[in-house]
């Protein structure tokens, strides 16, 4: 029999590493996987024991539990008391659609066998009998907009790398998973680690680039050692190299690991970076896709974006894109943190609304006290208050009641949360990673802190609350990037909604 005890951060940050020595030390005759983790980060660390039925689960294990569950040296049945049932029947996990995360959790995240049993480099195989136009017109066809948070539609994004004139073209992955609250990436990348290389090598097809470097934060060891190995084994399988899969064309991949400073996800930060320079923001234009790493024209997506193309090659993009609603096609993973019961990666078709992922997934709040509001969108994100939940989670619908959706993240507070204290976090958050290229970022969110803190201390005046709203036009204008221009959304949405905390 086998016994699955996860193995991504999440898991391991709870305990799953003494849980699986603990099983090994039982000497019993089985096989222990050590699978990734199918994101249910509430039920880790989630043992998962193969029957003729399917997979059972056991959740919230402890090391100190395992002698019991496995009592005189048996394997655990349905009925014992830890059991969770079929793990692929609890509601949380059978109510999702997941398309990128299909694997995640199911297989050993290093077994090239695995990946090819469950579906993998069939869209790389299927890639490289078509042209690049080809592949990218399927691109176009899903729908598929940039998962790191812009939205910027990919097939747009490679016609434009496929076009300019240039020897040498690259593909970058943006891993650098700054936003607070998100975890979506790191998942992937330890579950199913090749589905990103696969996908960046069909990008590599499609737009004729032949080297490829994925820019993974420092914050993320196990990802780190995963990522490395992953490479190393699709390199040694002819996946990677001068003839993937046997074929006339070149690709390979590098990794990088970046320092760990929230403005290298800006994608001409990480360029930088990545050249080996401060990460500081480049000016646009130019584009990126025109003028990107080392000056060449550059396909740079987030993990996400580009593992989807792995399935979109292989399903066809009018599969994806017969998900979701409106503009926002396909899917979405969602990943649910803060104050909620059932926490983890939720991958739903765009479209429900953030009431019904908050409660129907989540679970309502962890203290099981009443919710005052959720952030969408990371650290830069709109805090929303109960009479705005019922939006659907779309891009345009997000961006219609001036939120957005970023890159998921969805955290949760209680009633006892401070929006006061909420709103003076998220300009201090931006002086402190403000990479100090441009003035209204870099002095305009340290004076607003000084008024923020200002009104806080009770000075509430007419005259204060003028000044923050000016400071947060200014920054919304005359920002160079994202950080400095998106900052004030936070601070409006607890101006408009939660003035009473300030
Ligand atoms: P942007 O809208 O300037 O650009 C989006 C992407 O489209 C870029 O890659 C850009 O180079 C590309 N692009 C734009 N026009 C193009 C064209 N005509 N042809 C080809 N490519 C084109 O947005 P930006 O500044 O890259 O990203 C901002 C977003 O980042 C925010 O909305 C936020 O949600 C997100 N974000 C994500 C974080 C994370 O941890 N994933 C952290 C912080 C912010
Ligand atoms: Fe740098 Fe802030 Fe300007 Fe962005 S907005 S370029 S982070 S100073």
């Amino acid at each position: 029999a086998r016994v699955f005890v996860p193995n991504d951060t999440a898991a391991r940050s709870v305990g799953a590493d003494a849980v699986a020595a603990a099983i090994e030390a039982l000497e019993l005759d089985v096989e222990i996987v050590r699978n990734g983790s199918r994101g249910a980060y509430w039920l880790e660390p989630l043992v998962e024991i193969d029957t003729p039925r399917g997979r059972i689960g056991f959740a919230n294990i402890t090391a100190t539990q395992v002698s019991a569950l496995f009592a005189d040296g048996t394997l655990p049945n349905e009925d014992h008391p830890l059991s969770v049932g079929l793990v692929e029947d609890i509601p949380w996990l059978r109510d999702q659609h997941r398309i990128t995360f299909r694997r995640a959790g199911l297989i050993d995240p290093l077994s090239l066998s695995d990946y090819r049993t469950h579906g993998g480099w069939a869209g790389l195989e299927h890639a490289l009998t078509l042209t690049p136009q080809a592949i990218i017109d399927e691109v176009n066809a899903s729908g598929l907009r940039g998962r790191g948070g812009a939205a910027f539609p990919a097939g747009i994004k490679w016609q434009t790398v496929l076009n300019a004139r240039s020897a040498t073209k690259y593909i970058v992955c943006n891993a650098d998973e700054g936003d607070s609250g998100t975890f979506a990436d790191r998942l992937l990348m330890e579950a199913d680690p090749f589905q990103l290389v696969e996908g960046m090598i069909i990008a590599g097809l499609a737009v004729g680039a032949t080297r490829g470097f994925i820019y993974l934060r420092s914050e993320y060891p196990h990802t780190i050692h995963v990522m490395t190995r992953a490479l190393e084994l699709a390199r040694s399988a002819g996946m990677l190299g001068s003839a993937v899969m046997g074929s006339p064309h070149a690709f390979d991949l590098v990794l990088r690991v970046g320092g760990g400073a929230y403005i290298c996800g800006e994608e001409t930060a990480l360029l930088e970076s990545l050249e080996g320079k401060r990460g500081v923001v480049r000016a646009k234009p130019p584009l990126p896709a025109l003028s990107g790493l080392f000056g060449q024209p550059t396909v740079i997506n987030n993990v996400l974006t580009l593992a989807a193309v792995s399935g979109i090659a292989s399903h066809g993009g009018a599969h994806y894109a017969g998900f979701g609603i409106d503009r926002s096609t396909g899917t979405m993973p969602f990943q649910l943190g803060g104050n909620v019961l059932r926490g983890g990666v939720v991958e739903v078709p765009f479209g429900i609304t953030l009431a019904d992922l908050v409660t129907r997934f989540g679970g309502g709040s962890y203290s099981t006290r009443p919710i005052k509001a959720i952030q969408v969108g990371g650290p830069l994100g709109a805090y929303l208050p109960e009479s705005q939940w019922g939006t659907p989670l779309g891009y345009e619908h997000f961006a219609a009641i001036g939120a957005m959706l970023g890159h998921g993240g969805v955290v949760v507070f209680d009633d006892t949360v401070d929006m006061g204290e909420q709103a003076e976090f998220a300009m201090a958050f931006c002086a402190h990673e403000s990479c100090g290229k441009c003035t209204p970022c870099r002095i305009g969110s340290t004076r607003a802190v000084e008024v923020i803190k200002r009104i806080r201390r009770s000075e509430s005046t007419r005259k204060n609350w003028e000044l923050l709203d000016e400071l947060c036009e200014t920054m919304e204008l005359g920002s160079l990037c994202a950080l400095g221009g998106l900052a004030p959304m936070p601070v409006r949405s607890v101006m408009k909604h939660f003035s009473g905390d300030l």
